[in-house]
């Protein structure tokens, strides 16, 4: 019997783990789960076409291609994905190298889009895992707080429940399953930023070898790649920004005029801009990130600003914590780690929140920032690039730090 490539028509009525949301927090979580042989079921709202084809970002942590590797889930990202052991600052006319292995004892990262990891694990686990239903929008979930909480869910225009032992809410930022922790049992803390990203995908071949990231009087951006044709790059833009605004020579000069070095005439290899979208900036985290029979994981539970490309990276952490915590569960019976879960991903959650924070408010130009604001910028940025520690700490923050 060949195996099933398409999405089953209806899902079970009741399974151990009900996980709401298909981007990566949900699809890796089903994958571990599936292994451990935990029944679990997914459910997506938005189709299979929409759901591979979503631009995001596209860095990953040397844990989470070891998550990815120990799950089955890296034969393409070995395949295609490109490692990358350092990134270059640019900033007062002058470019500094990050080398990640010298100043980590060994640790790099790895270019492979978001979008191609979600593609690898959705065909996954069509082959041969736990069901995972696209267009079934959730429209609640009630009974956090008893033993057998139930997501409510509408399919081809029926209304259906799943019942569960437990319910992840990987459902992203504007999700439903945090609306189900009532309002007095949860708090967010949140940041937004007076500036947003640019961003276009070019067929050319990037005119670097690593990520660029720079600092400029005229605003942040960013190179950076999809594969060794297509570049991928970003422009610190007004908030509210029409992308329409934006001619392509207009984005390329301005790219140019960035990157640009003092002592070189460095210049961008131009082509064709195939795609270009403007993404707000935010920092939010919701605690706890666990409520009774209840957990969030990934955006679901918090945001980072792009800058540091901790956004997949932390969602990719919290799922495999509570994998390990739910085969705990059904291994020895003990809720040890699953009651540990919250406090445990937090901590990670914040530390990269101030990594993406500090990545954000010293490479961005604030349109209200004083020349004072400016020169402490650059004081930190020579720092980095003149002090070993301080390198060191960036690049034990961009690499990833350990799991636990
Ligand atoms: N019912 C079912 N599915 C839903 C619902 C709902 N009510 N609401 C949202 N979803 C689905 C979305 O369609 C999306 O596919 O939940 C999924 C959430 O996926 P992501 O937003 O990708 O969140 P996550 O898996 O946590 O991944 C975090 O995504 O935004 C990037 O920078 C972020 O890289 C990070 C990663
Ligand atoms: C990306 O490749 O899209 C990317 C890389 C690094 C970032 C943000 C986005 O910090």
């Amino acid at each position: 019997m060949t195996a099933p490539t398409s999405a089953p028509a209806a899902a079970p009525a009741r399974t151990t783990v009900g996980i709401v949301g298909a981007g990566p927090a949900g699809l890796l979580l089903a994958r571990l789960l599936h292994a451990a042989g935990i029944d679990c079921v997914v459910l997506e709202s938005r189709d299979r076409a929409y759901v591979e084809q979503r631009q995001r970002a596209g860095i990953l942590e040397q844990g989470t291609v070891d998550v990815l590797r120990e799950s089955g889930a890296a034969e393409r990202l070995d395949r295609e994905g490109l490692p990358h052991d350092g990134i270059e600052l640019r900033f007062d006319g002058r470019a500094h190298r990050i080398d990640f292995p010298a100043l980590t004892g060994g640790r790099r990262v790895w270019v492979y889009a978001q979008t191609e990891v979600v593609k690898d694990l959705v065909a996954l686990q069509l082959v041969d895992g736990a069901p995972l239903l696209f267009e079934a929008q959730v429209t609640g979930v009630t009974g956090a707080d008893s033993s057998a909480p139930t997501i409510h869910y509408t399919h081809q225009g029926v209304d259906h429940t799943l019942a569960c032992d437990y319910v992840v809410g990987c459902d992203g930022f504007h999700g439903v399953v945090r609306e189900a922790i009532p309002v007095e049992a949860r708090q967010t803390f949140e940041r937004t930023y007076p500036y947003s990203w640019l961003g276009i995908l070019a067929d050319v071949p990037p005119s670097s070898d690593e990520l660029v990231y720079a600092h400029s009087p005229r605003g942040f951006a960013l190179l950076s790649m999809r594969s060794p044709t297509v570049s991928r790059l970003y422009l610190q833009v007004p908030n509210g920004t029409d992308p329409a605004d934006w001619s392509d020579d207009r984005i390329w000069d301005e790219l140019d005029a960035r990157f640009a070095l003092a002592d070189s005439d460095w210049k961008l290899a131009r082509g064709p801009i195939t795609a270009k979208s403007v993404l707000p900036m935010r920092s939010s985290v919701t605690e706890p990130m666990r409520h009774g029979r209840l957990f969030l994981a990934g955006d679901a539970a918090h945001i980072v600003p792009p800058t540091g490309a901790k956004g997949l990276n932390l969602a990719a952490a919290d799922v495999t914590v509570l994998a390990q915590a739910f085969t705990a569960l059904h291994r020895t019976g003990s809720t040890q780690l699953l009651d540990a879960y919250s406090a445990t991903c937090l901590n990670r959650v914040w530390r990269a929140e101030h990594f993406s924070y500090f990545m954000t408010t010293t490479l961005h130009t604030d349109p209200s920032q004083s020349p004072f604001d400016t020169r402490l910028q650059l004081s930190q940025l020579d720092r980095i690039a003149t002090s070993p520690h301080a390198a060191a700490e960036l690049a034990a923050n961009y690499a990833g730090l350990p799991l636990n």
